[in-house]
């Protein structure tokens, strides 16, 4: 048995970009279909599935995780090219998605959290062996 106090995110691509391939309504479907198995939050990505590059640009896959948000009431994670703090602000506070996640961003700036606090003026907890660094 899954452990109680430990959450089930399921991650799902909710795009194929061709006509007859998968989209975010059917995913939607196929999530209200099963959400009460015990899905906690849902990681919505695109593609991959078939062989279609999708055309890609800031925040491409957030309409996707909005949809199933909105059609099935579950918590979402979106994400797919978010790299600036604003941007993630503005995603959290419309209630387009419940967290945001960073794939390449973080590899190139691996500290984007602790300096996206500070462009929001958010005053955050920096690690211990970073204190003395914060700005
Ligand atoms: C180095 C790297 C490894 C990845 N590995 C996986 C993976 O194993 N499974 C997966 O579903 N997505 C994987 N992804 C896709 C990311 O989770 C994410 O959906 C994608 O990079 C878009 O987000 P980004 O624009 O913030 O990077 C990977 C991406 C990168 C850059």
């Amino acid at each position: 048995m899954w452990p109680e106090e430990k959450p089930i995110i399921v991650r799902v691509s909710a795009e194929d970009y061709t006509e007859e391939g998968n989209h975010d309504t059917i995913m939607a479907e196929m999530l209200n279909l099963v959400k009460d198995e015990g899905i906690d939050l849902v990681n919505v990505s695109s593609g991959a599935v078939i062989n279609v590059v999708p055309e890609t640009y800031p925040g491409y896959q957030v309409k996707f995780a909005e949809t199933i948000r909105n059609n099935t009431g579950l918590p979402v994670i979106a994400g797919g090219l978010i790299t600036s703090p604003l941007m993630a602000e503005e995603i959290l506070s419309n209630k387009r998605a419940d967290f945001i996640f960073l794939g390449r961003e973080l590899l190139r700036s691996p500290y984007w959290p602790l300096l996206a606090a500070k462009e929001l003026s958010e005053d955050i907890e920096w690690p211990e062996p970073y204190k003395r660094a914060k700005i």
